[in-house]
């Protein structure tokens, strides 16, 4: 069986549930999934054993969590290599699937988004061919004080949620079953492709 590897960088959880979500999605395809914390990893960790690779995280203060930053250098001609594909999580994103926002409010929140990938590939050296970005969660009941009154007041100015007592989920999850759902087609298309030539024509 085919394996992909689902791995993620987090510093309030959101992105971990991501990584879960994609490889649950991946296994009713009929592929095996791994779902590891980049932190986790040897510098030396070899993703040759994968027949894809899942890297998923999140954007805090403009940027991507450095430990995945360093996960990609390390780990780039491998990434090159075979089917991978990037998921950034952000609030940013959450602005730009708010449809009932005026087109250029939106169209802001999209440049904000293309800007920090833009800096993440830049640094990293890594351009994948699958890149989505997520609409990510404002996790007031995990955030310390400071935190929590930072983001309320950038939530109010983003229009989203600015009631502190529950968290707010914004990820389109069916969404991000589609976009596993692509990527599994894509990798079981060789053997797809096989069986379907050798199959009796009626
Ligand atoms: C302190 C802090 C800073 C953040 N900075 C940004 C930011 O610069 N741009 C953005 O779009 N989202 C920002 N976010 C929103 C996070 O990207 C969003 O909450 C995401 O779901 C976090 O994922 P995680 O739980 O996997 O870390 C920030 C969140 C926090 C708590």
């Amino acid at each position: 069986m085919k394996r992909v590897g689902v791995l993620y960088a987090t510093r309030e959880g959101h992105t971990r549930k991501i990584a879960e979500r994609v490889a649950a999605e991946l296994r009713v395809r009929g592929l095996d999934a791994d779902v590891l914390d980049v932190r986790d990893l040897e510098a030396a960790t070899d993703l040759g054993g994968y027949a894809a690779v899942v890297l998923a995280a999140s954007v805090h203060r403009g940027q991507h969590e450095k430990e995945m930053i360093r996960f990609v250098k390390r780990h780039r001609v491998e990434l090159e290599r075979i089917p991978a594909a990037f998921l950034s999580a952000s609030l940013s994103e959450v602005g730009v699937e708010q449809l009932d926002r005026p087109p250029e409010e939106r169209a802001e929140f999209a440049a904000d988004v293309l800007k920090v990938l833009d800096q993440f590939f830049t640094e990293t050296g890594w351009h994948p061919a699958r890149v989505k970005a997520v609409a990510g969660e404002l996790a007031y009941t995990r955030y310390n004080f400071l935190v929590r009154f930072i983001m309320k007041r950038i939530a109010r100015k983003a229009g989203a949620a600015t009631d502190t007592s529950r968290d707010h989920d914004y990820t389109d999850w069916a969404a991000l079953d589609r976009f596993a759902d692509e990527l599994a087609q894509e990798i079981s298309e060789p053997v797809e492709a096989m069986a379907s030539a050798g199959a009796p024509v009626r």
